[in-house]
């Protein structure tokens, strides 16, 4: 068995339209796809970041990858779902403070079903459901809508949204800047 050095990936920021874009359903699960799976992995965990959503890197294909163990010395719990979806929720709701890489220093209260039941592809090309508490649910939640073009600043008022947006432009031209 071959063993592969998993690449970073650039994390694409928002506004971008790839962000926006609804991504394709992964049909085969091809060496590419678990090539790009394991480069999302040492990307978020580099960042460093709790999930993270291949549109996010530029990809429109369904997949998330994450990873939301915080206990100190607990082993680490990198998953990757192909085609995840929330076949159920709970009507029970949390408030978290979430964040996104591809927004970055933002971070707003959003409520969302506190459990969510997810059925997903795993990178063996098994078929997997689990339900997910706790900031577990939340992420995944906040991957998922990634798939569908939604950001978590979506949930937002649209003046706290444009406010958002109008930073991040900023922090584009910046970092444009930097590069040249
Ligand atoms: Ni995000």
């Amino acid at each position: 068995m071959a063993y592969f050095r998993a690449m970073k990936r650039n994390i694409l920021i928002h506004p971008d339209p790839r962000l926006k874009t609804v991504a394709d359903p992964v049909a085969d699960l091809s060496d590419d796809l678990r090539v790009l799976a394991d480069d999302m992995l040492e990307t978020m965990y580099a960042a460093p970041g709790i999930g993270l959503a291949a549109p996010q890197v530029g990809v429109l294909s369904r997949l998330i990858v994450l990873d939301c163990v915080k206990e100190e010395g607990a082993p680490p719990r990198p998953l990757a779902m192909f085609n995840p979806r929330v076949v159920e929720a709970s009507d029970e709701t949390s408030v978290y403070e979430e964040g996104c890489l591809s927004i970055p220093e933002i971070y707003e209260n959003v409520t969302r079903p506190s459990d969510v039941t997810v059925e997903w592809i795993d990178r063996d090309g098994m078929e997997q459901r689990e339900t997910f508490e706790g900031l577990w649910a939340t992420c995944v939640q906040h991957e998922i809508d990634h798939l569908d073009g939604k950001l978590f600043i979506d949930y937002l008022r649209p003046l706290k949204r444009q406010m958002i947006t109008r930073k991040m432009q900023k922090l584009k031209r910046e970092m444009a800047r930097e590069k040249a």
